[in-house]
């Protein structure tokens, strides 16, 4: 499918808003839409993704880790969808890394993360799942979780810097 989606940048209002919860996980439009979203992640060179940095206020986030130039290092998963996700527990550890943002383009920044995180979610068949994160894929779903709350790295970033100028 040719996605027709577009990355809302910072400074869109868009991106401050707290996105909402989905009711019907299987209707055909939800379904495209993740389809769309996972493409535009991958031919980002992103990691990950969230509904409102394309203009849909849904509490829904795709997480695709993979080794690419932007995160080298990223392990290899296979894109997974995570529909209304919640954090429901995290280890006391906390671990700076870097980040950036398709929503932030240029720019990296170190952020302090919870090193393992307990969440769920429900899969887009519907089903909830309960999943344990760590480390690099920890990461990416707090990024996405602060993303359906309006928050972005940049304001929890320790300090930032450009990639170029
Ligand atoms: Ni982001």
């Amino acid at each position: 499918m040719i996605s027709h989606l577009e990355v809302l940048t910072l400074g869109h209002p868009q991106l401050r808003c707290p996105a909402q919860p989905i009711f019907d996980f299987t209707n055909l439009d939800l379904q495209n839409f993740i389809d769309a979203l996972i493409e535009i992640t991958l031919s980002s060179q992103g990691v990950g993704i969230a509904a409102p940095q394309v203009g849909r206020s849904d509490r829904l986030m795709i997480i695709a880790s993979h080794p690419n130039p932007r995160y080298p290092d990223a392990p290899l998963m296979e894109p997974v969808a995570m529909l209304n996700p919640r954090l429901i527990g995290h280890s006391a550890d906390l671990v700076e890394g870097s980040e950036g943002c398709l929503s932030v383009p240029g720019v990296r920044g170190i952020v302090s993360r919870y090193q393992t995180v307990e969440i769920e979610y429900f899969d887009r068949q519907g089903k909830l799942q309960q999943r344990q994160l760590t480390d690099f894929v920890a990461r990416i779903f707090q990024h996405e979780l602060d993303h359906l709350n309006g928050v972005l790295f940049v304001d929890r970033a320790l300090k930032s810097s450009v990639t170029k100028c």
